[in-house]
This record gives C-alpha cells, structure tokens and sequence, in this order.
C-alpha cells in the first residue's frame, strides 16, 4: 500500500487556506488537494500559489454542503494523512444580519466532511475555529481551557458549536483525532505580495478596511465605537500574521502524525499575546506606510467583544509554536498586497 501523503484542504483559495498550502509544499512532503467552491475566493489564487511554489494544486470546485458532491471526492483521492478544514464564512457582522448562511454553510459542511473522513478512514483533522468561542471575557488573556463564553454573534456560535460536534466525533469514534486552532485575528500577507485576503467581496475586517481607505477605494473608514473601557475607548484584539498561523496548522497535523496529542482532542490558540486597539492598529499602519487615513468615529458594531488577546504557553510549549511576524511586518505585507492589486506582478 502507498503511505498516505495528501493533505486535503477545505477552503484552499481563501486567505488562511492559501497561507497554508504554501507552508505545505515548501516544507513538507505533503500532496494537497484542495476543495473550494470560490463563494468568497478566486481560482486565480492556485495561479499565484503555482508562481510561488511552482507546484500545481488539484482543485475541486464543490459546495461542502453536498454531502453527495463531497463525498465522492474523497472516493476519488487516495491516500489522505489528514483534512484541515477551513472553508466557513466569518464576517462577524453579516453573520448577526443573516444567521440562516452561516448555521447552515459552517454546521452541514463541517458534518459532510467529518462523515468522509470516518467513511475513508483518515485519522487527523484539523479545524479552523476563533478566539470568538470565548466571547466577552474579563480574565485576560484568554487560555483554552477558559469556558465558552456566550457567543456574540451566529458566526461564533457556528465554532461552538463545530468544536462541539468534532469533540463528539472523536469520543464516538476512536479513530478520529483532532484538534481546534482558535485564530485571533489574521491579517497580513504572503511577503511575496501575490497572495492576501481574497479582493472578490467587500473587505469588513480592520486590516483591510484600513489599506482599502489608503489607496481610496474606502473613501473614509470609521472605528466603531471609542467609549469602551479600554485604554483609548476602541476595542482590543490580538492580531497575528497569516504565514504565522498557516505555520501553525502544519505544526498541529504534525502533531497529530507523530501521535504527541495527549487525547483525541486537542485545542491551541493562535496568537502573539499581544493586544492592540484599532487606534493603535491604525497608528502602526500609518507609520510604515507613510499614508494618513482617513477616518471617523462611529457607533459600536453589533457583536463585537470588548477586548481580547491569547495567552500562547500552550501553543508553545505543546505544539512548539511561536508566531515570528511583529505588527509592523503585519501591516507591511498586507500594505504590499493591496499596492499588488493595482499593479498585479504577472503570473506567467
Ligand atoms: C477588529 C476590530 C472592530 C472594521 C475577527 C474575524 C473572525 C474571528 C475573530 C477568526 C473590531 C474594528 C473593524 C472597521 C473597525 N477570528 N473595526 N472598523 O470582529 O475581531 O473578528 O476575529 O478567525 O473571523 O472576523 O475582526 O477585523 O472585523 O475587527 O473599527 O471598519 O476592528 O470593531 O474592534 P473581529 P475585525
């Protein structure tokens, strides 16, 4: 029989998930597969990805919620290590608005995908889920055991919910493991500039908001809200580099490998332990980019947590993480994307 050498990845064209396939071709063995449908991506990403790696990605342009669809793909590839799955919807905001697509996209995709993985045998799985599972939390920074919170929003609730229903997994069946990465906030970019946050639908996340106001295609931001009780009135979060966390996921199918999980499930948080306020995230943008942005004050947005920020001994001294990107580098690589899309290096 052949060794099993092909990571499947759910989500390949979106930001975190293109991340990662790049970490996994430069320094691992690994074959990736990756399913994406390009709800909130673009094929053009495996174009870039190829140009960085030199490396062609099969991809299956299939909707995780069929269960059909879904499952024979993974009749077809052989030889799967392990799945990380990241294809979910995660705009915090929208997910208050429209709670229908995100129960139902984030629950039934992660359900087809965790029945595959029994139905083919594949012993690792690795899932996306947020610092979100914590909600407003007072004792910081957070650590994994700290219980759920309750959620601030349908999009929360969706990776309460998933971590859930693959701890359930792995008791019912001993032989699933898997672990949860709970992600603060990602932001930043590939340092070649070729890849970043996906440019097909309306940026909502700070970063992004913030080098879309630079270049004017926003033509003011407004911070929501500057009378929390934080040290300036905004709202703190610990953002992390995107290279950082996909890193991260290849450090967690490696432990899963090489069986040093200690139980079934497993849970890490993803971040520097460092918090920062979106006037401070605004002022380090500002700095290395030379630009002044344009912004206002406006009301607080539904959902959002006050502040908070990882506690990361676990991720440490477990998975042998640590995040390598500082806020300016963050905010540089995703400055450098954003120039990218108005004068695109070629791919060929
Ligand atoms: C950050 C801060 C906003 C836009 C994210 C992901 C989610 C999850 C958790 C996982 C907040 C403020 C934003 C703007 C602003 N993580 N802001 N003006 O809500 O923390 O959620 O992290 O993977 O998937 O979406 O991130 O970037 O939307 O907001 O003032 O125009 O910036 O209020 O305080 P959030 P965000």
């Amino acid at each position: 029989m052949k060794s099993k050498n092909t990571i499947i990845v759910t989500g390949g064209a979106g930001y975190i998930g293109s991340h990662t396939i790049i970490e996994l071709l430069e320094t691992t063995g690994f074959n990736v597969v990756s399913i994406d449908n390009f709800s909130n991506s673009s094929a053009k990403t495996f174009e870039r990805i190829e140009k960085i790696t030199g490396r062609k990605i099969t991809n299956y342009e299939v909707d995780l919620c069929s269960k059909n669809n879904v499952e024979k793909i993974f009749e077809i590839e052989k030889n799967i290590a392990g799945v990380i799955h990241f294809a979910a919807y995660k705009s915090v905001g929208e997910s208050v608005l429209n709670p229908y697509k995100y129960y139902h996209n984030n629950i039934s995709s992660l359900l087809n995908v965790l029945e595959c993985c029994l139905k083919s045998n594949i012993p690792n799985f690795i899932f996306s889920s947020s610092c979100s599972v914590y909600g407003n939390i007072s004792q910081l920074p957070v650590k994994e055991d700290t219980p759920f919170g309750k959620a601030e929003s349908p999009y929360a609730y969706t990776k309460q919910a998933g971590e859930e229903i693959i701890k359930d997994y792995t008791t019912a069946f001993n032989q699933l493991q898997a672990i949860a990465l709970r992600y603060f906030n990602p932001v930043g970019a590939h340092i070649s500039g070729l890849i970043g946050e996906s440019p097909i639908n309306k940026a909502n996340n700070l970063v992004p908001i913030i080098t879309n106001t630079a270049i004017g295609k926003i033509e003011q931001m407004t911070v929501f809200g500057n009378d929390y009780p934080t040290r300036d009135g905004t709202c703190i979060r610990d953002y992390i580099h995107v290279t950082d966390i996909a890193a991260a996921h290849i450090k967690a199918m490696m432990y899963l490998i090489n069986s040093q999980n200690k139980s079934n499930y497993s849970i890490f948080n993803l971040g520097t332990g460092t918090g920062v306020s979106v006037l401070e995230a605004i002022s380090a943008f500002e700095k290395i980019s030379g630009q002044k942005l344009k912004y206002t004050i406006g009301s607080k947005r539904p959902g959002d947590v006050i502040a908070i920020y990882s506690d990361t001994a676990k991720s440490e001294n477990e998975l042998g993480w640590k995040p390598k990107f500082t806020l300016e580098e963050m905010m540089e690589t995703a400055w450098k994307w954003e120039l990218e899309q108005i004068n695109p290096i070629p791919t060929s």
